[in-house]
Protein backbone atom coordinates (compact mmCIF):
# COMPACT_ATOMS: atom_id res chain seq x y z
CA UNK A 1 0.00 0.00 0.00
CA UNK A 2 1.07 3.61 -0.41
CA UNK A 3 2.59 5.01 2.00
CA UNK A 4 3.06 9.25 3.00
CA UNK A 5 6.27 10.62 5.29
CA UNK A 6 4.56 12.56 8.94
CA UNK A 7 7.08 14.51 8.92
CA UNK A 8 7.90 17.61 6.49
CA UNK A 9 7.39 21.22 6.11
CA UNK A 10 3.81 20.90 5.81
CA UNK A 11 1.67 18.46 7.41
CA UNK A 12 0.29 15.29 5.36
CA UNK A 13 -3.41 14.71 5.01
CA UNK A 14 -3.88 17.98 2.92
CA UNK A 15 -2.52 17.72 -0.60
CA UNK A 16 -2.35 13.91 0.13
CA UNK A 17 -4.55 12.19 -2.76
CA UNK A 18 -7.62 11.59 -0.84
CA UNK A 19 -7.76 8.31 0.60
CA UNK A 20 -10.83 6.35 1.41
CA UNK A 21 -11.29 6.47 4.76
CA UNK A 22 -12.19 8.77 7.51
CA UNK A 23 -11.88 8.71 11.10
CA UNK A 24 -12.10 12.19 12.67
CA UNK A 25 -11.87 13.45 16.30
CA UNK A 26 -11.93 16.29 18.12
CA UNK A 27 -10.78 16.09 22.03
CA UNK A 28 -10.53 18.06 24.94
CA UNK A 29 -7.74 18.45 26.87
CA UNK A 30 -8.58 17.13 30.54
CA UNK A 31 -9.30 20.09 33.10
CA UNK A 32 -6.25 19.02 35.47
CA UNK A 33 -3.87 19.07 32.63
CA UNK A 34 -0.83 21.58 32.66
CA UNK A 35 0.83 23.30 30.02
CA UNK A 36 3.43 20.99 30.42
CA UNK A 37 1.23 18.00 30.31
CA UNK A 38 -0.11 19.22 26.94
CA UNK A 39 3.05 19.70 25.77
CA UNK A 40 4.37 16.31 26.30
CA UNK A 41 0.88 15.25 25.05
CA UNK A 42 1.69 16.35 21.71
CA UNK A 43 5.25 15.33 21.77
CA UNK A 44 3.87 11.47 22.43
CA UNK A 45 1.01 12.01 19.14
CA UNK A 46 3.54 13.01 17.03
CA UNK A 47 6.40 10.57 17.96
CA UNK A 48 3.41 7.74 17.94
CA UNK A 49 2.18 9.16 14.43
CA UNK A 50 5.04 9.15 12.87
CA UNK A 51 5.44 5.18 13.50
CA UNK A 52 1.99 4.37 12.62
CA UNK A 53 2.24 6.56 9.38
CA UNK A 54 4.92 3.78 8.52
CA UNK A 55 2.67 0.95 9.19
CA UNK A 56 4.19 0.33 12.37
CA UNK A 57 3.06 -0.19 16.35
CA UNK A 58 2.74 3.06 18.21
CA UNK A 59 6.40 2.30 20.14
CA UNK A 60 8.82 -0.33 19.66
CA UNK A 61 7.77 -2.72 22.05
CA UNK A 62 4.10 -2.51 20.85
CA UNK A 63 1.35 -5.00 20.53
CA UNK A 64 3.47 -8.35 21.69
CA UNK A 65 6.77 -7.23 22.38
CA UNK A 66 6.43 -5.94 25.79
CA UNK A 67 6.36 -6.81 29.47
CA UNK A 68 3.32 -10.16 30.15
CA UNK A 69 2.85 -8.51 33.20
CA UNK A 70 1.81 -5.25 31.58
CA UNK A 71 -0.71 -4.46 29.03
CA UNK A 72 0.53 -3.92 25.66
CA UNK A 73 2.08 -1.02 24.27
CA UNK A 74 -0.65 -0.92 20.78
CA UNK A 75 -3.39 -2.43 21.06
CA UNK A 76 -2.68 -4.97 17.92
CA UNK A 77 -5.81 -4.83 15.81
CA UNK A 78 -3.31 -2.91 12.97
CA UNK A 79 -0.85 -5.50 13.18
CA UNK A 80 0.22 -7.50 9.83
CA UNK A 81 -1.62 -4.46 8.17
CA UNK A 82 0.48 -2.74 5.58
CA UNK A 83 0.40 1.66 6.43
CA UNK A 84 -2.45 1.65 4.04
CA UNK A 85 -1.48 5.41 2.56
CA UNK A 86 -2.87 6.36 6.15
CA UNK A 87 -2.19 10.31 7.20
CA UNK A 88 -2.59 11.68 10.55
CA UNK A 89 -3.04 15.22 10.77
CA UNK A 90 -3.78 17.40 14.26
CA UNK A 91 -5.20 20.61 14.75
CA UNK A 92 -5.52 22.96 17.84
CA UNK A 93 -9.10 24.97 18.49
CA UNK A 94 -10.11 27.97 19.60
CA UNK A 95 -10.60 26.84 22.76
CA UNK A 96 -7.50 25.82 23.46
CA UNK A 97 -6.46 29.50 23.49
CA UNK A 98 -9.35 30.30 25.83
CA UNK A 99 -11.69 28.21 27.69
CA UNK A 100 -15.06 28.84 27.79
CA UNK A 101 -15.09 31.15 31.07
CA UNK A 102 -12.12 32.99 29.18
CA UNK A 103 -9.34 31.31 31.23
CA UNK A 104 -5.51 31.20 29.04
CA UNK A 105 -5.42 28.00 30.52
CA UNK A 106 -1.89 27.09 28.85
CA UNK A 107 -0.44 30.17 28.66
CA UNK A 108 -0.49 30.55 24.96
CA UNK A 109 -3.36 33.52 24.60
CA UNK A 110 -0.86 35.96 23.09
CA UNK A 111 -0.15 32.63 20.37
CA UNK A 112 -4.11 32.67 18.95
CA UNK A 113 -3.87 34.16 15.57
CA UNK A 114 -6.71 36.45 14.52
CA UNK A 115 -7.95 34.09 12.33
CA UNK A 116 -8.57 31.49 14.62
CA UNK A 117 -12.06 32.07 15.64
CA UNK A 118 -15.41 30.36 16.43
CA UNK A 119 -17.52 30.25 13.07
CA UNK A 120 -20.69 32.28 13.04
CA UNK A 121 -24.15 30.73 13.14
CA UNK A 122 -25.70 29.97 9.35
CA UNK A 123 -28.76 30.07 8.08
CA UNK A 124 -30.21 26.75 8.30
CA UNK A 125 -27.80 25.19 10.30
CA UNK A 126 -29.30 22.90 12.85
CA UNK A 127 -25.98 21.91 15.40
CA UNK A 128 -25.62 19.82 18.04
CA UNK A 129 -23.67 20.27 20.85
CA UNK A 130 -22.35 16.77 20.63
CA UNK A 131 -20.75 17.31 17.51
CA UNK A 132 -19.68 20.77 17.75
CA UNK A 133 -15.97 22.32 18.48
CA UNK A 134 -13.35 20.42 20.57
CA UNK A 135 -9.81 21.71 21.76
CA UNK A 136 -7.60 19.63 19.79
CA UNK A 137 -8.70 17.53 16.73
CA UNK A 138 -7.40 14.52 14.82
CA UNK A 139 -7.68 13.74 11.10
CA UNK A 140 -6.68 10.16 9.95
CA UNK A 141 -7.23 8.80 6.45
CA UNK A 142 -6.55 5.57 4.93
CA UNK A 143 -7.43 3.27 2.43
CA UNK A 144 -8.07 0.51 5.23
CA UNK A 145 -10.90 1.87 7.83
CA UNK A 146 -8.97 -0.60 10.30
CA UNK A 147 -5.67 1.45 10.00
CA UNK A 148 -7.66 4.87 10.48
CA UNK A 149 -9.63 3.69 13.20
CA UNK A 150 -6.67 2.13 14.99
CA UNK A 151 -4.81 4.95 14.80
CA UNK A 152 -7.31 6.97 16.11
CA UNK A 153 -7.73 4.70 19.17
CA UNK A 154 -4.42 4.32 19.96
CA UNK A 155 -3.71 8.01 20.11
CA UNK A 156 -6.75 8.53 22.20
CA UNK A 157 -5.45 5.69 24.55
CA UNK A 158 -1.92 7.51 25.00
CA UNK A 159 -3.76 10.82 25.80
CA UNK A 160 -5.40 9.47 28.57
CA UNK A 161 -5.47 11.25 31.92
CA UNK A 162 -4.91 14.50 29.48
CA UNK A 163 -7.45 14.39 27.17
CA UNK A 164 -10.42 12.57 26.04
CA UNK A 165 -12.43 12.41 23.08
CA UNK A 166 -15.03 15.22 22.76
CA UNK A 167 -16.92 13.83 19.56
CA UNK A 168 -15.68 11.87 16.33
CA UNK A 169 -17.10 10.68 12.56
CA UNK A 170 -16.72 7.35 10.61
CA UNK A 171 -16.06 8.34 7.11
CA UNK A 172 -16.15 6.19 3.84
CA UNK A 173 -15.63 7.34 -0.04
CA UNK A 174 -13.89 10.11 -0.80
CA UNK A 175 -16.35 13.06 -1.98
CA UNK A 176 -13.42 14.98 -3.77
CA UNK A 177 -10.29 14.49 -5.73
CA UNK A 178 -6.80 16.16 -4.51
CA UNK A 179 -4.93 15.33 -7.45
CA UNK A 180 -5.16 15.41 -11.25
CA UNK A 181 -4.22 11.71 -11.67
CA UNK A 182 -7.50 11.14 -9.60
CA UNK A 183 -10.70 9.86 -11.08
CA UNK A 184 -13.76 12.48 -9.47
CA UNK A 185 -15.72 10.34 -6.54
CA UNK A 186 -19.87 10.74 -5.93
CA UNK A 187 -21.54 11.87 -3.07
CA UNK A 188 -24.29 10.41 -1.61
CA UNK A 189 -26.59 12.51 -4.10
CA UNK A 190 -24.90 10.75 -7.08
CA UNK A 191 -22.94 13.32 -8.30
CA UNK A 192 -19.08 14.04 -8.95
CA UNK A 193 -17.73 16.19 -6.22
CA UNK A 194 -14.83 17.52 -6.45
CA UNK A 195 -14.28 18.67 -9.87
CA UNK A 196 -13.21 22.20 -9.46
CA UNK A 197 -11.64 21.54 -6.59
CA UNK A 198 -8.48 23.14 -5.87
CA UNK A 199 -5.79 19.89 -6.56
CA UNK A 200 -2.36 19.44 -5.45
CA UNK A 201 -0.53 20.22 -8.73
CA UNK A 202 -1.59 23.94 -8.68
CA UNK A 203 1.52 25.43 -6.96
CA UNK A 204 0.51 28.69 -7.40
CA UNK A 205 -3.31 28.25 -5.87
CA UNK A 206 -2.10 26.13 -2.98
CA UNK A 207 0.06 28.88 -2.10
CA UNK A 208 -2.64 31.94 -2.48
CA UNK A 209 -5.08 29.92 -0.97
CA UNK A 210 -4.71 27.42 1.06
CA UNK A 211 -1.31 27.98 2.80
CA UNK A 212 -0.30 30.31 5.49
CA UNK A 213 2.68 32.66 4.65
CA UNK A 214 4.99 34.54 6.69
CA UNK A 215 2.49 37.38 6.19
CA UNK A 216 0.30 36.18 8.59
CA UNK A 217 0.15 37.58 12.54
CA UNK A 218 1.16 34.35 13.88
CA UNK A 219 4.76 33.40 12.76
CA UNK A 220 4.65 29.77 14.08
CA UNK A 221 1.58 29.22 11.51
CA UNK A 222 3.55 30.06 8.18
CA UNK A 223 3.33 26.62 6.13
CA UNK A 224 -0.16 25.63 8.26
CA UNK A 225 -3.68 26.32 7.08
CA UNK A 226 -6.95 26.02 8.98
CA UNK A 227 -9.62 23.10 8.80
CA UNK A 228 -13.36 23.89 8.89
CA UNK A 229 -15.47 20.33 9.45
CA UNK A 230 -19.18 20.52 8.54
CA UNK A 231 -21.38 17.40 9.45
CA UNK A 232 -24.33 18.15 6.65
CA UNK A 233 -27.13 16.05 6.84
CA UNK A 234 -28.69 15.11 3.30
CA UNK A 235 -32.26 13.74 3.35
CA UNK A 236 -31.28 11.06 0.46
CA UNK A 237 -35.03 9.55 0.39
CA UNK A 238 -36.34 12.89 -0.15
CA UNK A 239 -33.65 13.21 -3.29
CA UNK A 240 -34.23 10.56 -4.60
CA UNK A 241 -37.78 11.33 -5.30
CA UNK A 242 -36.59 14.54 -7.35
CA UNK A 243 -36.80 14.52 -10.69
CA UNK A 244 -33.49 14.31 -12.81
CA UNK A 245 -33.59 17.61 -13.92
CA UNK A 246 -34.37 19.31 -10.89
CA UNK A 247 -31.33 17.34 -9.11
CA UNK A 248 -29.22 19.15 -11.98
CA UNK A 249 -31.03 22.18 -11.89
CA UNK A 250 -29.81 22.30 -8.09
CA UNK A 251 -26.50 21.62 -8.39
CA UNK A 252 -25.69 23.10 -12.00
CA UNK A 253 -24.04 20.48 -13.48
CA UNK A 254 -25.21 17.07 -15.03
CA UNK A 255 -25.49 13.98 -13.25
CA UNK A 256 -24.13 11.56 -15.93
CA UNK A 257 -20.55 13.65 -16.48
CA UNK A 258 -20.75 16.11 -14.29
CA UNK A 259 -20.37 18.60 -16.57
CA UNK A 260 -21.86 22.21 -16.07
CA UNK A 261 -25.43 23.25 -17.33
CA UNK A 262 -23.67 25.37 -19.54
CA UNK A 263 -22.20 22.82 -21.97
CA UNK A 264 -18.84 20.91 -22.60
CA UNK A 265 -17.50 18.15 -20.87
CA UNK A 266 -16.17 17.92 -16.80
CA UNK A 267 -13.97 20.06 -16.58
CA UNK A 268 -15.63 23.19 -18.89
CA UNK A 269 -15.45 26.04 -17.08
CA UNK A 270 -19.26 27.05 -16.48
CA UNK A 271 -20.64 29.77 -18.43
CA UNK A 272 -23.53 31.76 -16.04
CA UNK A 273 -24.06 33.79 -19.20
CA UNK A 274 -24.90 30.70 -21.21
CA UNK A 275 -28.88 30.76 -22.29
CA UNK A 276 -31.20 27.90 -21.94
CA UNK A 277 -33.04 26.90 -24.98
CA UNK A 278 -36.04 27.23 -23.09
CA UNK A 279 -35.08 30.94 -22.20
CA UNK A 280 -33.36 32.13 -19.01
CA UNK A 281 -29.97 30.98 -17.87
CA UNK A 282 -28.86 27.50 -18.54
CA UNK A 283 -26.94 27.52 -14.81
CA UNK A 284 -29.54 28.17 -12.53
CA UNK A 285 -29.03 31.58 -10.60
CA UNK A 286 -29.72 29.70 -7.21
CA UNK A 287 -27.85 26.15 -7.98
CA UNK A 288 -24.23 25.04 -5.64
CA UNK A 289 -22.68 25.52 -8.60
CA UNK A 290 -22.80 28.95 -8.94
CA UNK A 291 -23.56 30.07 -5.23
CA UNK A 292 -19.87 28.25 -4.46
CA UNK A 293 -18.15 29.23 -7.65
CA UNK A 294 -14.94 31.81 -7.25
CA UNK A 295 -16.73 34.48 -9.59
CA UNK A 296 -19.49 34.98 -6.94
CA UNK A 297 -17.14 34.88 -4.11
CA UNK A 298 -14.17 37.72 -4.70
CA UNK A 299 -12.28 34.72 -6.55
CA UNK A 300 -12.44 32.62 -3.10
CA UNK A 301 -11.35 28.68 -3.36
CA UNK A 302 -10.88 26.10 -0.60
CA UNK A 303 -9.67 23.04 -1.02
CA UNK A 304 -11.86 20.45 -0.59
CA UNK A 305 -11.59 16.99 1.54
CA UNK A 306 -14.81 15.36 2.69
CA UNK A 307 -16.09 12.19 2.86
CA UNK A 308 -19.64 10.48 3.07
CA UNK A 309 -21.13 9.21 6.06
CA UNK A 310 -23.90 6.75 6.80
CA UNK A 311 -24.73 6.54 10.79
CA UNK A 312 -27.22 3.81 10.76
CA UNK A 313 -30.96 4.61 10.49
CA UNK A 314 -33.87 6.54 12.14
CA UNK A 315 -37.47 5.62 13.45
CA UNK A 316 -38.79 6.58 9.83
CA UNK A 317 -36.48 3.70 8.31
CA UNK A 318 -34.53 6.86 6.90
CA UNK A 319 -30.52 6.54 6.71
CA UNK A 320 -28.99 8.87 9.24
CA UNK A 321 -26.45 9.86 6.07
CA UNK A 322 -24.58 12.56 4.71
CA UNK A 323 -21.92 14.53 4.25
CA UNK A 324 -18.37 14.94 6.65
CA UNK A 325 -17.14 18.15 4.60
CA UNK A 326 -13.67 18.89 4.98
CA UNK A 327 -12.47 22.13 3.77
CA UNK A 328 -8.68 23.80 4.01
CA UNK A 329 -8.04 27.44 3.11
CA UNK A 330 -5.23 29.86 4.85
CA UNK A 331 -8.24 31.80 6.61
CA UNK A 332 -11.46 30.70 8.11
CA UNK A 333 -13.07 33.52 6.91
CA UNK A 334 -12.90 32.29 3.15
CA UNK A 335 -15.47 29.22 4.01
CA UNK A 336 -17.87 31.56 6.05
CA UNK A 337 -17.91 34.29 2.81
CA UNK A 338 -18.60 31.05 0.58
CA UNK A 339 -21.48 29.63 3.27
CA UNK A 340 -23.37 33.01 3.70
CA UNK A 341 -23.02 33.15 -0.03
CA UNK A 342 -25.15 29.46 -0.20
CA UNK A 343 -28.07 31.14 1.65
CA UNK A 344 -30.02 31.19 -1.23
CA UNK A 345 -29.05 27.39 -2.41
CA UNK A 346 -31.66 25.50 -3.61
CA UNK A 347 -29.57 22.50 -2.14
CA UNK A 348 -30.89 23.57 1.31
CA UNK A 349 -34.01 22.11 0.85
CA UNK A 350 -31.89 18.83 1.03
CA UNK A 351 -29.57 19.62 3.39
CA UNK A 352 -28.91 20.64 7.24
CA UNK A 353 -25.71 21.15 8.86
CA UNK A 354 -25.74 19.32 12.14
CA UNK A 355 -22.41 19.82 13.00
CA UNK A 356 -19.38 22.06 12.88
CA UNK A 357 -15.90 22.72 14.15
CA UNK A 358 -12.63 24.98 13.06
CA UNK A 359 -9.06 24.10 13.86
CA UNK A 360 -5.88 25.91 12.90
CA UNK A 361 -3.26 22.99 11.55
CA UNK A 362 -0.10 23.70 12.45
CA UNK A 363 3.03 23.37 9.72
CA UNK A 364 4.64 19.89 9.73
CA UNK A 365 7.36 19.18 11.80
CA UNK A 366 11.01 17.28 11.91
CA UNK A 367 12.38 14.12 13.80
CA UNK A 368 12.71 15.13 17.40
CA UNK A 369 10.43 17.58 17.08
CA UNK A 370 6.52 17.75 17.31
CA UNK A 371 3.36 19.25 15.76
CA UNK A 372 2.49 22.60 17.71
CA UNK A 373 5.63 23.23 18.94
CA UNK A 374 5.75 26.85 17.49
CA UNK A 375 3.22 27.59 19.84
CA UNK A 376 5.37 26.87 22.77
CA UNK A 377 8.92 28.44 21.53
C1 LIG B 1 -18.99 22.15 -5.84
C2 LIG B 1 -21.99 18.99 -3.70
C3 LIG B 1 -21.66 21.50 0.45
C4 LIG B 1 -18.42 24.45 -1.62
C5 LIG B 1 -19.84 21.08 -5.64
C6 LIG B 1 -20.26 20.13 -6.65
C7 LIG B 1 -21.09 19.25 -6.04
C8 LIG B 1 -21.22 19.64 -4.65
C9 LIG B 1 -21.80 18.04 -6.67
C10 LIG B 1 -19.85 20.14 -8.14
C11 LIG B 1 -18.60 19.40 -8.45
C12 LIG B 1 -17.35 20.01 -7.88
O1 LIG B 1 -16.81 21.00 -8.39
O2 LIG B 1 -16.90 19.49 -6.87
C13 LIG B 1 -22.16 19.41 -2.39
C14 LIG B 1 -23.05 18.76 -1.44
C15 LIG B 1 -22.96 19.47 -0.27
C16 LIG B 1 -22.02 20.57 -0.50
C17 LIG B 1 -23.89 17.53 -1.72
C18 LIG B 1 -23.64 19.26 1.04
C19 LIG B 1 -24.11 18.10 1.44
C20 LIG B 1 -20.76 22.53 0.25
C21 LIG B 1 -20.36 23.49 1.25
C22 LIG B 1 -19.44 24.31 0.66
C23 LIG B 1 -19.28 23.87 -0.71
C24 LIG B 1 -20.87 23.55 2.69
C25 LIG B 1 -18.69 25.50 1.25
C26 LIG B 1 -19.23 26.37 2.06
C27 LIG B 1 -18.28 24.06 -2.93
C28 LIG B 1 -17.37 24.70 -3.86
C29 LIG B 1 -17.55 24.05 -5.10
C30 LIG B 1 -18.56 23.02 -4.88
C31 LIG B 1 -16.41 25.85 -3.55
C32 LIG B 1 -16.83 24.38 -6.41
C33 LIG B 1 -17.58 25.44 -7.16
C34 LIG B 1 -16.86 25.78 -8.46
O3 LIG B 1 -15.81 26.41 -8.38
O4 LIG B 1 -17.37 25.41 -9.51
N1 LIG B 1 -20.44 20.76 -4.43
N2 LIG B 1 -21.57 20.49 -1.80
N3 LIG B 1 -20.09 22.79 -0.92
N4 LIG B 1 -18.97 23.07 -3.57
FE1 LIG B 1 -20.30 21.81 -2.70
Amino acid sequence: GDQFPFYGTTQAGVTTPAQDRLFFATFDVTASATRDDLIELLQDWSYAASRLTQGLDVSERGAVGGSPLLPPDDTGDALGLPASGLTITFGVGPSLFQDANGNDRFGIADRKPAALADLPAFAFDLLSPSMTGGDLCIQACADDPQVAVHAVRNLSRIAFGRAQIRWSQLGFGRTSSTSSAQQTPRNLFGFKDGTANVMSEEKDALAKHIYVDSTSDQGWMNGGTYLVARKILMTIESWDRARLEEQENIIGRDKGEGAPLSGGSEFTEPNFEAVHSAGGPAIPVDSHVRLAHPKLNDGIRLLRRGYNYVDGNNDLGQLNAGLFFISFQNDPEHFVRIQKNLKMDTLNEYIRHVGSAVFAIPPGTSPGGYVGEGLFA
